[in-house]
């Protein structure tokens, strides 16, 4: 057969091939869609839904940096003004929310323009405005809000952007640092940033509810009852509250920086408090001590330093296992996985330059995770692979 006929059926053959495969694709698809469409307050986070679901729902957060772009900037400021939630009870014309605001209405106007044009609000008639599904999850009370972690991305991270090229020099601090005179955990500490520091760690708490599930269940926990777990850099320990009250035989240790353990007291004392009884709250600095547990949990801590620092914060851990106990401690890190080689999916790309910009930290590939832990005296012993596109790290003294 002619060279050119191979091509053109081969052609054929591959058009087909993806015709059927996003054919087979639509029900699962719209199944999601229709998931995500009908969420409310009442939906129950507390189960993470079945493998193939979480699957799709990944194959489909490769379009997350696409929904990031379109929600850059107007949306952000959006988010921060509160017309999301001015909006929840329905329509309202452009002066009523831009009194309910208390901004300027014909700007306010220009702005929802802006976001409408990338598919954030809807003009539902002439100068009248009402949320659709891009728009939903602005409002703080949205069971999956990203009210809060916009805010964050417009205010600290946008911010910090504006740095990145100069912060590539040899020797130049983060991003962050350069553009906002402190390292970005101990800038968020200063007097005056308070309101800044409530906003991440409730964006943290909002991204924890989605987050927690497949976290409790893709680990097995349960080989740790009876023992301490210590929640290292665990900011205002949803997630231990959630691992405490589903293993009542499991103990909990929550180690950070004094002002957001002050900050987690509050919650606990409020939120958990029948679960106080069972956790230790330790104002601490992971670069210098950290009490002995019989588990080291490290969620979204690793990937905010460099490769130096990291190793650092395991070094710390390392010291607190004393001579004897190195077979009984366990450390476990959970962050994400990069592949070996090839690209990254796009959100995990954007969420590397994200870390290099605020902290200088990366996302690591499993041959750079063995390397870290080996430069500070672990072994990594095996990887779980969560349903949130992340992995725990298991890791025992070497
Ligand atoms: C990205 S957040 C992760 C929070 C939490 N593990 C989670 O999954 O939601 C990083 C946490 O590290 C804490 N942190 C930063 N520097 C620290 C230090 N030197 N010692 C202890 N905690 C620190 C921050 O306060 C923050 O709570």
């Amino acid at each position: 057969m002619p060279r050119r006929s191979v091509a053109a059926a081969l052609l054929v053959l591959a058009a087909l091939g993806c015709a059927a495969g996003w054919l087979a694709l639509q029900p699962a698809y719209s199944f999601v869609w229709r998931a995500l469409r009908d969420a409310d307050e009442d939906l129950d986070w507390g189960q993470a839904p079945p493998w193939p679901l979480f699957n799709l729902v990944n194959y489909l957060a490769t379009w997350l940096p696409r929904l990031q772009a379109r929600l850059l900037p107007p949306h952000l400021h959006v988010g921060q003004l509160g017309v999301a939630d001015s909006l929840a009870g329905g329509h309202l014309p452009l002066a009523e929310l831009a009194r309910r605001s208390g901004v300027k209405s014909e700007e306010l106007g220009r702005l929802l323009r802006a976001a409408s044009s990338h598919g954030v609000f809807k003009e539902v008639g002439p100068g009248v405005w009402g949320n659709n599904r891009g728009s939903s999850v602005l409002r703080r009370s949205h069971p999956s809000s990203c009210n809060l972690m916009v805010q964050v991305w417009g205010d600290e991270s946008y911010s910090a952007y504006e740095k990145l090229a100069d912060s590539l020099q040899p020797g130049s601090p983060p991003a962050f640092e350069l553009r906002h005179g402190a390292p970005f955990f101990y800038w968020l500490s200063q007097a005056g940033n308070e309101q800044r520091l409530a906003i991440f760690h409730g964006a943290l708490q909002d991204a924890a509810k989605t987050m927690n599930a497949a976290t409790l269940q893709d680990y097995p926990w349960q080989r740790h009852a009876n023992q301490t777990v210590s929640d290292v850099g665990g900011g205002h320990g949803g997630f231990l509250a959630a691992l405490l009250a589903a293993h009542p035989g499991i103990r909990g240790m929550l180690v950070d920086l004094p002002e957001v353990v002050a900050g987690a007291e509050g919650h606990w004392r409020r939120r958990y408090p029948e679960l106080l009884g069972r956790v230790q709250m330790v104002q601490g600095d992971f670069f210098r001590t950290v009490p002995p547990a019989d588990v080291f949990f490290l969620r979204y801590i690793i990937h905010d330093w460099s490769d130096a620092q990291a190793a650092r914060i395991l070094r710390t851990l390392r010291a607190a296992i004393s001579a004897g106990r190195e077979q009984h401690a366990t450390l476990l890190i959970q962050d994400a996985v990069l592949p070996s080689s090839g690209p990254p999916s796009p959100l995990y790309a954007a969420l590397d330059l994200q870390m290099l910009a605020i902290s200088g930290g990366k996302e690591r590939s499993q041959r750079e995770w063995e390397q870290l832990l080996a430069a500070a005296g672990f072994r990594l012993r095996r990887v779980h692979r969560l349903r949130t596109l992340t992995a725990v790290l298991e890791a025992q003294a070497a």
